[in-house]
């Protein structure tokens, strides 16, 4: 009877999950009698203690402990902030349960600014409702291990869009083993692929897990073509598209992003998603991140001072998140804001080219002039829920499920995950792109 009124109230969205986390203590059991039952032994015990006058000795001897413990517990916080033990609960207390949410973004978020100043049209909520879609596919997923290719926040991100933009085709640059092959699959089931890869996903079946899809074109192994020099209107007219603009281009290959925008406008393709736009100062190839974080925009370009706040900041944070970099990395001679300190990097960081910071300046100018939306993937969920240790908050925007919110993450499936799924963001990012008028 009660499993069955507890069937009844789980609600079927995550949006409406997400009206009830808190309301159930955040666990997520929502399982009242349990507490019930507490009370009254408790009270029976009382009730006993009173009768027989033992009630105000017990009192006094827990109010001792109370305070001894709590004096030990501050004592030993102290001891962890200053250790350089980069775990999680030191984490934690290094920078508080209560600061983490106000953490996230504290060192900037740039972005990159559209021409029009458009968005997109999903919501934080249909991201959530998605969520709550996507974690039994993905449980479902043929690689289970992906090291070196997609976790979950990106796999959920490319699902999402592909699945919200109902492509006629989908173009895909970097296989590797072939797991974003298989969400563009799970999102579109009957829409045809084209993806480019040097090595074809099939020889990885001889060693293990890979995916190989009946549905897609391969440009790979002998017949890999990189995407600058694919004859797209041949591949256009093979698959009947009359209009590029239905057309989501993936690209996870590594290359220069703004090569690979300017290749894009030549071929007239309009939705692009990139898997890792890497951070300022982090990564092997140069990212659209990189090229907006300059100091006209919110969040973006930083103080190269030595001894700022910003400086002392990232020092730190560096011993806790993987992708932190310090401001050394970050800054030229002189103390000057740089960035990508003088380098275009390109193709895994094998052909890398040198920039002037003019240049630089003007390449962020030049995708504004193409924009019509930048949207980055918000991670997921909270570094207290996953565990992740690998992007910095201070330069992320707030997640999807926030930390705090166990009782959404549990109800979403998100614990069920495998913890390291969850350490592979690298804010992918949609842009919808148009040549520039002139
Ligand atoms: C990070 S992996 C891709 C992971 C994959 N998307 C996934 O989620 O599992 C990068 C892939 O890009 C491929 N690659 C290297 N150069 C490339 C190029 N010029 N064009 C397309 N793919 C390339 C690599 O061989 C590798 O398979």
């Amino acid at each position: 009877m009660l499993e069955r009124a507890l069937s009844i109230r789980r609600p079927p969205h995550a949006t409406e999950v997400a009206g009830t986390a808190e309301g159930d203590g955040g666990d997520g059991t929502g399982d009242e009698s349990k507490i019930r039952k507490h009370v009254s032994v408790a009270m029976r015990v009382t009730n006993y203690l009173t009768r027989t006058g033992y009630i105000w000795p017990i009192l006094v001897i827990g109010l001792i402990i109370v305070i001894i413990s709590s004096v030990i517990i501050s004592s030993r916080d102290l001891v962890c902030i200053s250790a350089s033990s980069s775990d999680h609960i030191s984490r934690l207390r290094f920078f508080g349960f209560d600061g983490l949410e106000s953490d996230f973004g504290s060192l900037g978020v740039p972005w990159c600014r559209s021409k029009h100043g458009k968005d997109v049209e999903w919501t934080s909520k249909d991201l959530l409702k998605g969520l709550e879609e996507f974690v039994p596919i993905y449980e479902t997923r043929p690689i289970k291990n992906n090291m070196y290719g997609m976790g979950f926040d990106h796999s959920f991100g490319l699902w999402f869009i592909a699945r919200w933009l109902q492509p006629d085709l989908m173009i895909e640059s970097g296989a590797f083993k072939g797991h974003s092959t298989w969400v563009l699959r799970q999102a579109m089931p009957d829409t045809p692929i084209v993806s480019l890869s040097p090595r074809h996903p099939e020889k990885y079946l001889k060693k293990g897990p890979a995916y190989v899809d009946g549905n897609c074109t391969y440009f790979a192994g002998k017949d890999f073509m990189d995407f600058g020099s694919m004859d797209w209107g041949k591949v256009m007219r093979k698959h009947g598209i009359k209009d590029r603009s239905r057309v989501l281009v993936f690209f996870d290959d590594h290359q220069n992003e703004l090569k690979r925008l300017k290749e894009a406008l030549k071929a007239g393709f309009k939705h692009l998603v990139f898997e890792d736009n890497y951070d300022t100062g982090t990564g092997d190839h140069y990212s659209f991140r990189q090229i907006c974080d300059q100091f006209y925009i919110r969040g973006g370009g930083h103080s190269c001072y030595k001894e700022s706040d910003e400086a002392r900041i990232r020092h730190r944070r560096k011993k806790f998140w993987e992708k932190a970099v310090d401001t050394d990395e970050l800054c030229g001679p002189g103390e000057a804001w740089w960035g990508v300190r003088g380098h275009m990097r390109d193709n895994f960081n094998h052909s890398n080219k040198v920039i002037t910071y003019g240049q630089h300046f003007q390449n962020s100018r030049f995708v504004e002039s193409v924009l019509d939306v930048y949207w980055e993937l918000p991670p997921v969920a909270g570094p207290s829920l996953t565990h992740q240790t690998r992007y910095d908050p201070a330069r992320t925007s707030i997640p999807i499920v926030e930390d705090g919110r166990y009782g959404l993450f549990r109800r979403l499936g998100l614990s069920q995950l495998d913890l390291s799924v969850f350490n592979g963001y690298t804010q992918m990012v949609y842009l919808q792109v148009s040549k520039n008028d002139t």
